[in-house]
């Protein structure tokens, strides 16, 4: 099988890409990163990523807040395409993504999200998922479609909430089980798969 040709966009950390970036270093992933795309110029990922000496590049995101303006979009998507990207993987990515990605990518958008959707859609799902009281929560992955959080679920991790949790101990331990399912989905598109891993 080819490799698996990725882009990555993320406005964050981007502690996600880099447990990708390893999978595939550690030969656990038969993939490649072929650009990481970032709307913000101070995005740790696009550090990550130089530092791997991976192709990055920042697209100032225009004048809205939770989404882009559909030119700049479609510079996004140019640029990804441009890039040979055949799958775009959100990591920490933190707008809504419109027609200009979903038609250049259609059904190639994954996204991660740090809760059990449809549970929690949304900002801080940890908090959320805190402030309902429930007994465990977790990490799905998906495929992006014009909602929010709302595509066709590929896999999820569980895990549990402690008592004496905090949003941050909660949100690292969601993050844990992000970091073991990530690489294990593209793995299995990687091979042919459809993406849909078991839960551990
Ligand atoms: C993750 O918790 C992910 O679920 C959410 O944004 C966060 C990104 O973290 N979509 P990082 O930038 O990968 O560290």
């Amino acid at each position: 099988m080819p490799r698996l040709k990725l882009g990555v966009m993320g406005s964050g950390t981007g502690s996600n890409y880099r447990a990708i970036q390893d999978a595939i270093t550690e030969g656990r992933l038969n993939a490649e990163v072929r650009l990481v795309l970032s709307d913000n110029s101070g995005a740790g990922i696009l550090a990550l990523a130089k530092a791997r000496g991976v192709p990055t590049l920042h697209i100032p995101p225009g004048r809205f807040k939770t989404k882009l303006e559909p030119e700049i979009e479609a510079a996004y998507a140019r640029a990804l395409l441009d890039a040979g990207a055949e799958w775009v993987v959100l990591a920490g990515y933190m707008r809504v993504v419109k027609a200009p990605l979903l038609e250049a990518f259609p059904g190639r958008i994954l996204n991660i999200h740090p809760s059990l959707l449809p549970l929690f859609p949304g900002l801080a799902a940890w908090s959320q998922a805190l402030a309902a009281g429930v007994p465990e929560t977790g990490c799905t992955v998906h495929l992006v479609d014009a909602g929010v959080d709302t595509g066709p679920i590929l896999a999820q991790r569980k895990v549990p909430v402690l008592a004496g949790d905090s949003p941050e101990t909660l949100h690292a331990r969601i993050q844990t089980a992000e970091h073991d399912l990530f690489w294990r989905v593209l793995a299995d598109l990687a091979t042919g798969g459809d993406g849909r891993v078991p839960q551990a």
